[in-house]
């Protein structure tokens, strides 16, 4: 299978593209900085040049064309509002653009729970993220695609555990970056789990048997 990463090098899509990799997958995606090149290479991918902001849905599609499936994990990291609406929010809605153009159906993006940390009184740029956040979800569960979105808790760098709780519904806690980046390759190659909002946390179900009870519901 052919994988386009959007955000392939960050925490979530770097992980995704080293398994991938190992299970045989090609793997393309998108990258802004020629530093990161190196890093890539060491895990045998070879990837698009660009930056999420400038670059035209003409070009995201060119880049994306031939792939099976899109897999969008970029993010501001809530620099700016600026960068939030143009990263989790425009790049979203461009990524979408262009798995069109190029003819491409099956679409993953990663979001985040919406009541993320309700108990915690977050700033107005955490809000504006969660809102951006809500409104992509909303532009692409209204395409057309063979769309999925995966909801993580609060990511962490710990090691994987092969464990996770996935469902519709999931109480906002946390999870490892290496769980949820396992969890979307099972995804990934379960054509049958298809336009579902799923959440996802720590937990003690294999991935795999998580991944299966939602692909049978
Ligand atoms: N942090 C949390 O607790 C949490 C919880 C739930 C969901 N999420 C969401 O999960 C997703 C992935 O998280 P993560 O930890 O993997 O994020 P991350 O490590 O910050 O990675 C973000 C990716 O987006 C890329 N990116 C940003 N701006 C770009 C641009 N202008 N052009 C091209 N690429 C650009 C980054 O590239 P560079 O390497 O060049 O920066 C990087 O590859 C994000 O959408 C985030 O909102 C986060």
């Amino acid at each position: 299978m052919k994988i386009f990463i959007v955000g392939i090098t960050g925490g979530i899509g770097f992980r995704l593209a080293r398994i991938l990799k190992l299970g045989g997958d090609e793997v393309n995606g998108l990258y802004r900085s020629p530093n990161q090149t190196k890093a890539l290479n060491s895990i045998g991918v070879t990837a698009t040049l660009g930056d999420l902001v400038s670059i035209e849905p003409r070009q995201l599609a060119d880049a994306m064309r031939g792939s099976d499936t899109i897999v969008f994990s970029a993010g501001a990291g809530g620099d700016s509002h600026a960068m939030t609406k143009a990263i989790d929010g425009e790049g979203v809605t461009k990524s979408i653009a262009a798995a069109k153009l190029a003819g491409i159906k099956r679409f993953f993006l990663v979001s985040v729970f919406p009541e993320a940390w309700r108990e915690r009184h977050m700033d107005e740029g955490f809000e504006h993220y969660i809102m951006v956040k809500k409104q992509a979800d909303i532009a692409l569960s209204k395409s057309d695609l063979d769309w999925v979105i995966l909801r993580p808790s609060a990511l962490k760098n710990d090691p994987g555990t092969g464990t996770i709780s996935l469902g519709v519904a999931q109480i906002h806690t946390e999870v490892r970056r290496d769980d949820v980046a396992a969890t979307l390759a099972e995804l990934i190659h379960t054509p049958a789990v298809s336009r579902k909002i799923l959440e996802l946390t720590e937990g003690s179900t294999p991935i795999p048997k998580a991944v299966g009870t939602i692909s049978s519901n």
